[in-house]
């Protein structure tokens, strides 16, 4: 496996490939890989001929009051699962080699950026979208994995990259999750043991929620009102949002429809955690 730090180096990489007509898959990431990773680097194996992992914290979508020196950056591990799963290439870039002085423009996907994530997270989104097209513009895949967890950003980036005429394949794959239904994340970690065990209760609010739908609950307010009464359940917990959204471009519903998006974020502690459940009438 071959660790490549410079943007410079990364894209002759791709170029010589390109070349040779061989497809590249890419699972961009900010390190501290899990299972979750783990799945989207398996699915791409399948799928392409080389693969390229992207390991990059990236300071634009933090806010200044977010984790960001404190981010997990365990590389070993990183490095070995990466090896251990057949990557091809580790794109490791340091922050001035991805934001060299002068840089400045920033991509912004308005509409998608405006609620739930965007709101509670002010600028966030922005970061992603540079991030993630300067990264298609480096990498230069065929076809780039996603998980399903972050939704949002997931829609915000097939949208941006059907806008910008990018070229490249979105797959967003399902969430990976503990035995006990919490989704996995990099932020899991910093859980202590007695929010670890509450931290289930976002995940077995989605579950109420779909057993409301599909008892026939009709209408967007009560199915809510049962996953609030579902957190409530924890005195740790602290929602921040809880809502039920149209999956195609995340709007708050009025009523479930054929597909309703269940989607939330919470605190327990000092964790952010956020999760969704796509449920079928
Ligand atoms: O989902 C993530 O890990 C990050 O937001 C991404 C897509 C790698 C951009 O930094």
């Amino acid at each position: 496996m071959k660790i490549l730090r410079t943007p410079r180096s990364m894209a002759a990489w791709s170029e010589r490939l390109r070349k040779e007509g061989l497809t590249i898959g890419f699972v961009p990431t900010m390190g501290a890989l899990h299972d979750g990773h783990r799945s989207l680097i398996r699915a791409a194996r399948l799928r392409c001929d080389a693969l390229v992992v992207s390991i990059f914290v990236n300071p634009t979508q933090f806010g200044p009051t977010e984790d960001l020196t404190k981010y997990p950056r365990p590389i070993t591990h990183d490095r070995a699962l990466c090896r251990a799963e057949g990557v091809d290439v580790c794109f490791e870039p340091t922050p001035g080699a991805m934001y060299p002085e002068g840089f400045q423009t920033v991509v912004t996907v308005p509409e998608i950026s405006q609620r739930w994530e965007g709101q509670a997270r002010p600028h966030h989104f922005a970061g992603v979208a540079t991030v993630v097209t300067k990264l298609f513009g480096i990498v230069r895949p065929h076809l780039a994995l996603f998980g399903q967890k972050d939704y949002q950003q997931a829609a915000l980036i097939k949208r941006l990259v059907a806008d910008l005429n990018l070229g490249v394949a979105i797959d967003v794959r399902p969430t990976i999750r503990e035995k006990d239904g919490l989704a996995m994340s990099s932020r899991n970690r910093y859980l202590t043991p007695d929010d670890r065990r509450a931290a289930t209760i976002l995940y077995r609010s989605f579950q109420a929620g779909r057993q409301a739908i599909e008892a026939g609950a009709k209408t967007a307010s009560t199915v809510e009102r049962i996953m609030r009464k579902t957190v409530a359940q924890e005195s740790t917990a602290h929602i921040e949002y809880l809502a039920l959204c149209d999956p195609a471009n995340l709007e708050p519903l009025k009523q479930v429809k054929d597909r309703t998006l269940l989607l939330g974020a919470i605190r327990i502690g000092k964790v952010r955690l956020i999760d969704n459940m796509l449920v079928k009438r």
